[in-house]
Order: structure tokens, then sequence, then C-alpha cells
């Protein structure tokens, strides 16, 4: 556990740098380690025994589905490593989250992004902030980019 909250974050901080996602703290990934799916190479696999030994591969791909509210969620840190990005790999690991957000009975999925157009080829819809239900500001007001918020809100309907 510890060791794959280091390795997300050193993952999503990679990524942080670029101002094109949110830097993840050691504190946020413990609380909501849960809500991470992750990606490695094809070749490796984690099995309990390697798990216990400490061998880990390497993540190559994360994604998180947080939940706010009974039927809102947020898709946070979707990051995929930039020697493999547009290969599909943000694709899947976003549909997954979206088929767990489905299965949970969630009706409006969204994110805060500045990759409008990935998460338009997703189903996702811009939308003004202040049309976005109040619920989603929480984690903003803990934001660094509270001030000068450039990122683009996106919503997905999931209601049948
Ligand atoms: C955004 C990101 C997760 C996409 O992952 P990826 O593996 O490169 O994306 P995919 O290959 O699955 O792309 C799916 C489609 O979206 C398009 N796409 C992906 N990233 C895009 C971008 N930044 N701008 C425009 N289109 C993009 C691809 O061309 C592809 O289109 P196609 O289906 O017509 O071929 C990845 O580029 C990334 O980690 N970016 C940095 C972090 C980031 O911006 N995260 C966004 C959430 S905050």
């Amino acid at each position: 556990m510890i060791n794959s909250g280091g390795e997300i974050q050193n993952h999503s901080d990679f990524v942080a740098q670029s101002n094109l996602m949110l830097p993840r703290g050691p504190q946020y990934l413990y609380e909501n380690i849960r809500d991470f799916v992750i990606a490695v190479p094809k070749s490796a696999s984690i099995t309990g025994k390697a798990m216990l030994k400490g061998t880990r591969p390497k993540i190559v791909a994360c994604a998180s589905l947080h939940v706010l509210w009974e039927d809102i969620a947020e898709v946070r840190a979707a990051a995929v490593h930039p020697d493999i990005q547009k290969q599909g790999l943000g694709k899947r690991i976003t549909e997954y989250i979206i088929e767990e957000a489905r299965l949970l009975g969630i009706k409006k999925l969204f994110a805060f992004t500045l990759a409008e157009e990935f998460y338009k080829k997703l189903g996702f819809e811009r939308k003004d902030k202040e049309e976005l239900p109040a619920k989603v500001w929480g984690e903003c007001s803990r934001c660094p980019k509270y001030f000068q918020c450039d990122e683009i809100g996106m919503i997905l309907n999931l209601s049948p």
C-alpha cells in the first residue's frame, strides 16, 4: 500500500509539474487510495507474493473515481506516462472509471481538466463552471489554482 501510493505520487507529480493536472501529496493519496485504478505494463503481473516481497511493476497510468454524493462523482488524476500517450490507454482507463461509476449508480460524472478533446471523445460535454452542481466545489477551495483557475468543467450524463 505504501509503495503503491508513492508510485502513484511519483507518476502524477511528474505530470503535475507541467501544470496539466493538480499535484497530489501523500496525505491525499493515502486518504483516497481506494479511488485509484492503475495500469502496469502487460508483461508485469502483480501477485500477492510479489507484493509481499516488495516487487512491484512500474505504474504507467492512473485515474481515480471520487464519489461526492449519491448521484455525482469526479474523475480525478487521470494520467498516462508520456512515453505511451496517444495509444488508447487513457481512454481505456477512463472507460473503466465510467463503468465503475455506472455500477455505483452515479448519474453525473464530471472532470476539471485542460484535456477538453480527450474527455469530449469519451462523451463528456463542456459546462460553464457556474452550471455545475455546488457539490463539485469542495476540492476547488483547497486547490492551488483557486484564484486563477484555467481548467474546464466537463460532465458526462450517465442517467439512462
Ligand atoms: C489526457 C491523457 C490522460 C490521455 O491519455 P492518452 O493515453 O494519451 O489518450 P488516448 O490515446 O486514450 O486518447 C483517446 C483519444 O483522445 C485524444 N486525445 C488524447 N489526449 C488528447 C489531448 N491532450 N488533446 C486532444 N486530444 C487528445 C486522442 O487523440 C484519441 O483520439 P482518437 O480516439 O480519435 O484517436 C494523457 O495525455 C495525459 O496523461 N495527459 C497529461 C495529464 C492530463 O492532462 N490529464 C487529464 C486529466 S486532469
